[in-house]
C-alpha cells in the first residue's frame, strides 16, 4: 500500500484521531471536509457528499478511503453508495464506519450500505461501532450543565460505550494491514454501564451531582428540537433507543483488541482524560 489514505469526516469526532493516528504511523494522508482546510498537520482536500463534482480530487492519488456518514443525516444510502462506488471504480480500499446491530436485518438503510460496499469488489472493512462514550461531551453535556441531568430514552439499558480514540485506532489498523480485510467487526468498550452509572462516574470527575433521568421519546425529541436539532434527526435519534432499552447495546466484544493489540478505554478512562473539558 504506497498511495495517500483519504479520511473522509476529517475534522469531526472519529476523523480527526484518526488523522492523528495515521499520520503518527507515517501515512500520507489526505483529510477531507467541506472547506478543504487542512486538518492536524494533514493535507487538506474539498469534499461533500452531496457535490459528487468533488469526488475526483479527493480521491486523487489515494488507495485506502475512511468512509462515514457525518452525524445529523438519515438517509445513509444517498450519501454513502456513491461515495463507495466512486471508490470501487477506482480500486480504492474502503474502511466503512457504519454503526452497532445495524446487520439485525438487511432492510434497515445503514445495513444496505455495508451490502453496497460486500457487492462492490473493493478491499473492505466494516467496522460497526456502539454508542460513543465522547457522547456525553458532544452531545449531554448542555443537559449537565443546565439540569445536573442526562436526559435520554434509555430506560435501564445498559451500552458498552466506546471511546472515540479507540474508535481510531481500530480504523487505523484496518487501513493500513490487509490482515482485516473483507470482515466486520463490532466495535465495543470493555464493559457495558447503564447511564445511570455512567452519570455517577461523572459526577466523580465533575464534583458535582450527575443524575440520569430516563424520558420517553416525545420529551426527549422536545429537549433536542428546542436545542435546534431538527425534528427528522431528532426523531431518529429517538428510534435508536430502543434497542438500548432492550438490551441489544450491552455486549461486549474483543474487536478493538484484535484490530489495535490494546484493550479499549473504559469510561472511567474516558472522564478521567477529559475532565477539564467535562467541567468547563
Ligand atoms: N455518536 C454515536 O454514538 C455513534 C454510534 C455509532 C455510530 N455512529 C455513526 O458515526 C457517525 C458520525 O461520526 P462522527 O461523529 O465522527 O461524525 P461527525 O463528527 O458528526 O461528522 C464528521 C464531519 O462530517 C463533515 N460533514 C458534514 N456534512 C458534510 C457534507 N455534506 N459533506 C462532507 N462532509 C460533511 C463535517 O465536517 P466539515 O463541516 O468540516 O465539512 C463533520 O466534521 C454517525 O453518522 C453514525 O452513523 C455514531
Amino acid at each position: 500500500m504506497t498511495g495517500k489514505i483519504l479520511v473522509l469526516g476529517a475534522s469531526g469526532h472519529v476523523g480527526r484521531p484518526l488523522v492523528k493516528e495515521l499520520l503518527a504511523r507515517g501515512e500520507a494522508v489526505k483529510a477531507a471536509s467541506r472547506s478543504g482546510a487542512p486538518i492536524e498537520g494533514a493535507e487538506g482536500v474539498a469534499f461533500a457528499f452531496d457535490r459528487p463534482e468533488t469526488y475526483a480530487a479527493a480521491f486523487e492519488g489515494v488507495d485506502r478511503a475512511y468512509v462515514l456518514l457525518p452525524g445529523g443525516i438519515t438517509t445513509p444510502r444517498e450519501w454513502l453508495i456513491p461515495v463507495i462506488e466512486a471508490a470501487a471504480a477506482r480500486k480504492v480500499k474502503v474502511v466503512l464506519q457504519t454503526a452497532l446491530g445495524v446487520d439485525a436485518d438487511d432492510s434497515i438503510p445503514y445495513r444496505q450500505v455495508e451490502l453496497a460496499l460486500i457487492a462492490s469488489g473493493t478491499p473492505y472493512v466494516i467496522l460497526r461501532p456502539n454508542w460513543f462514550t465522547d457522547n456525553f461531551l458532544n452531545f449531554w453535556k448542555p443537559g449537565i450543565d443546565h439540569a445536573g441531568a442526562i436526559a435520554v430514552p434509555a430506560g435501564e439499558g445498559k451500552s458498552s460505550f466506546i471511546d472515540g480514540r479507540d474508535i481510531a485506532a481500530s480504523a487505523a489498523s484496518a487501513l493500513t494491514t490487509d490482515a482485516f480485510d473483507n470482515k466486520a467487526f463490532n466495535l465495543t468498550g470493555p464493559e457495558a454501564l447503564s447511564y445511570a452509572e455512567a452519570a455517577a462516574l461523572l459526577a466523580q470527575v465533575i464534583g458535582k451531582p450527575v443524575a440520569y433521568a430516563p424520558v420517553d421519546d416525545d420529551t426527549f425529541v422536545g429537549i433536542l428540537t428546542g436545542a435546534g436539532i431538527g425534528e427528522d434527526y431528532a426523531r431518529f435519534l429517538a428510534s435508536i433507543f430502543y434497542p438500548v432499552r432492550e438490551g441489544w447495546t450491552a455486549g461486549v466484544t474483543d474487536a478493538v483488541k484484535t484490530l489495535t493489540g490494546k484493550e479499549p478505554r473504559s469510561v472511567a478512562q474516558w472522564a478521567q482524560d477529559h475532565a477539564a473539558a467535562l467541567r468547563a
